[in-house]
């Protein structure tokens, strides 16, 4: 392996079964046929990109991984070179029992009375960027509205600045798409973050308002002020894993619907608090779910009949077991009233997504608003939508027709 293996010098993926790579051109768009492709031959694929790593795709195997914390670390929570620089970012980055203080911490800024208080001001802002199409007969559905709803969401809630936003896309842009590949832009990455993220808790310490940050700047634990390198990584955790992942549910949503119109004349025929509303964005999730996580090997064992030893690194391929025939009736079906839908779009065990309800505030929000706005509009044949690869799976371009 190179020392910066990126870009043009890597051989395209021709055996998904054992030579698999997360950031290969086409796992973005075609993720699921690839691993339900794999689901037929085998339950764990592998590969020796970025050391030997596995990649689990049945519901059981997915299961395991994520819900066995002796055995699987999550130490490395993304399948990146074996000598990548890593930084904690807790509590993804933690494991029991050091985990549960530092989720604890960020959990009440979640919970569902405070996020459902901020529902009417995350519908003022999405009409005000349906605002802004005005006039306009065509639109990027992911660059001109869902990439903006999760930066407003995470600014609105930690006091971050939303003017920062280029910022933040561009650190997420490099850490998920580029860093697996190459040591020097994780280690840019991280110190850009760190430097921009230290000053910010400083001047929080020194003049703390209401806000999530000054929260974190001033932490302790049993009187103990929590330490400050753990400081900056929860910030961290904050903005990678609140901004693009709700962007690409949104962004799936999105182009799904644009080719469903029959489904989006169904879901604004009935009234927002409809149960349809509510099986359609959990169906979204679903078939759609953007992250990808992974683990350590810390000690040997079999992952569905699959030897895997101390050392490798394992994807927790949470999309794939979304797809699972054996855990899901008609799994390749998009249903827009599935209702046995026990999805793990947000994961498994002890590491759950602590931002679920604000993510699926935005999602229901963000797509009633533009469904409402735009109940005709389609996929515009003259142009191609773009996805991201990797952990964070979901389109990055949307060019639609409004055809209002
Ligand atoms: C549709 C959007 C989202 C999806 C699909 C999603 C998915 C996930 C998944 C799969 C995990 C488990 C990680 C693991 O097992 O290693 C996770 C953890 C986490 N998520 Fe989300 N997430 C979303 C949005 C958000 C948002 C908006 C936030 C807010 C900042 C957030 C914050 C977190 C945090 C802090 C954790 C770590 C929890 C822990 O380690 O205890 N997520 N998320």
């Amino acid at each position: 392996m190179s020392d910066t293996a990126t870009g043009s010098d890597i051989a395209p993926v021709t055996d998904w079964l054992h030579d698999w790579d997360w950031l290969d051109d086409q796992w973005g768009s075609n993720a699921i046929d690839i691993w339900n492709s794999v689901r037929e031959q085998c339950p764990v694929a592998s590969t020796e990109r970025y050391g030997r790593a596995f990649m689990p795709v049945t519901m059981e195997g997915v299961s395991q991984v994520a819900k066995d914390t002796e055995h699987f670390s999550s130490i490395w929570v993304s399948v990146s070179r074996p000598d990548a620089p890593r930084s904690p970012a807790p509590p993804i980055t933690s494991d029991p029992p050091d985990h549960k203080p530092h989720r604890r911490l960020l959990l009440p800024s979640f919970n569902p009375k405070r996020i459902n208080a901020i529902e009417d001001t995350m519908r003022d802002y999405c009409r005000s960027l349906i605002a802004k199409l005005e006039g306009m007969e065509s639109a990027d559905a992911a660059e001109q509205y869902a990439q903006h709803i999760p930066v407003f969401g995470i600014c609105h809630l930690t006091g971050l600045p939303e003017t920062d936003a280029d910022l933040f896309r561009d650190w997420i842009y490099r850490n998920f798409q580029l860093a697996p590949r190459d040591n020097a832009v994780r280690a840019e990455v991280m110190g850009e973050m760190g430097e921009y993220i230290g000053a910010i808790l400083n001047d929080r310490r020194e003049n703390p308002q209401d806000d999530m940050l000054s929260m974190i700047a001033n932490a302790e634990f049993d009187g103990v002020p929590v330490d400050w390198d753990l400081k900056v990584g929860y910030v961290r955790l904050l903005i990678v894993a609140g901004i693009d992942t709700t962007w690409s549910a949104i962004g799936s949503g999105l182009w799904h619907f644009a080719q469903n119109n029959d489904e989006v004349a169904r879901l604004v025929a009935v009234e927002n608090d409809h149960m349809l509303w509510q099986t359609g964005t959990e169906e979204v999730l679903r078939y759609y779910a953007p992250v990808t996580m992974a683990r350590k090997v810390i000690k040997d064992t079999v992952v569905a009949g699959c030897p895997v030893h101390e050392g490798d690194q394992m994807l927790v391929t949470f999309p794939a077991a979304n797809h699972d025939p054996e855990s899901f009736e008609n799994a390749e079906e998009f249903q827009l009233d599935r209702a046995k839908n026990r999805h793990v779009a947000f994961g498994l065990g002890v590491h759950r997504c602590v931002g679920s309800n604000l993510a699926r505030l935005e999602l229901l929000v963000g797509l009633q608003e533009w469904l409402r706005a735009f109940p005709n509009y389609a996929l515009d044949p003259t142009q191609q939508t773009t996805w991201a690869n990797g952990q964070v799976r979901g389109p990055r371009k949307i060019p639609v027709l409004l055809n209002r």
